[in-house]
């Protein structure tokens, strides 16, 4: 686990946002609410398993992750008061290229990098940690917190970017549902040394 987390740290990771403000804090709005998620749900797995103090740090961090969507949740809302066609266009683009998390570069010792986060985010789906629903839910959230379909008075882009926005919803539920649950039998290293 620790090599990974090194590896991690060297490897970096690539978000597709670049350094623009507005898809960095819409990325951060989205995954601050996934970690809230998969934390939240770690904590009643391991209480479950009998784990009061993972649970107990899980739902400490879990809390954090709900602070943090709050604030970048906010900005986004505020900025859209003002410039609406902008964030309309970086919030399409970014679910275009995909929310992807901060660890998909993931890899074990001897493997590639990335290599490791398929099995991993497999994981998650196959234990309901964090699945393709709940990213379709975030993405719900998102579009009515931010009354995405009450913004009105914008350009040719901006009034493209807000229909494709409110349509996806239900295109990535039908895709959801179409979706296997992977049933793998990957081994991770860190549960199971070579
Ligand atoms: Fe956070």
């Amino acid at each position: 686990m620790e090599i990974s987390t090194q590896y991690l740290i060297a490897d970096g990771f690539d978000i597709g946002t670049d350094r623009d403000p507005y898809r960095n804090f819409i990325y951060t709005s989205f995954q601050e609410m996934a970690t809230n998620i998969s934390h939240r749900r770690v904590a009643s797995l391991s209480k479950k398993a009998g784990d009061t103090l993972l649970s107990k740090m899980c739902g400490i961090i879990a809390s954090d992750e709900a602070r943090h969507a709050k604030a970048y949740k906010d900005f986004i809302y505020q900025i859209l008061k003002v410039d609406p066609n902008e964030v309309l266009i970086a919030f399409e683009d970014m679910m275009k290229k995909k929310i992807v998390m901060p660890a998909h570069f993931l890899r074990e010792l001897g493997k590639k990098m990335g290599e490791t986060f398929t099995h991993f985010a497999d994981a998650a789906q196959r234990l309901g940690v964090y699945t393709s629903v709940d990213y379709v839910d975030i993405l719900k959230t998102l579009i009515t917190e931010w009354e995405i379909e009450k913004l009105s008075d914008l350009n040719d882009q901006g009034e493209k970017a807000r229909d494709y926005l409110m349509r996806l919803p239900d295109r990535l539920t039908r895709v959801a549902e179409r979706m296997k649950n992977p049933n793998l039998d990957y081994q991770f290293s860190w549960i199971h040394p070579a």
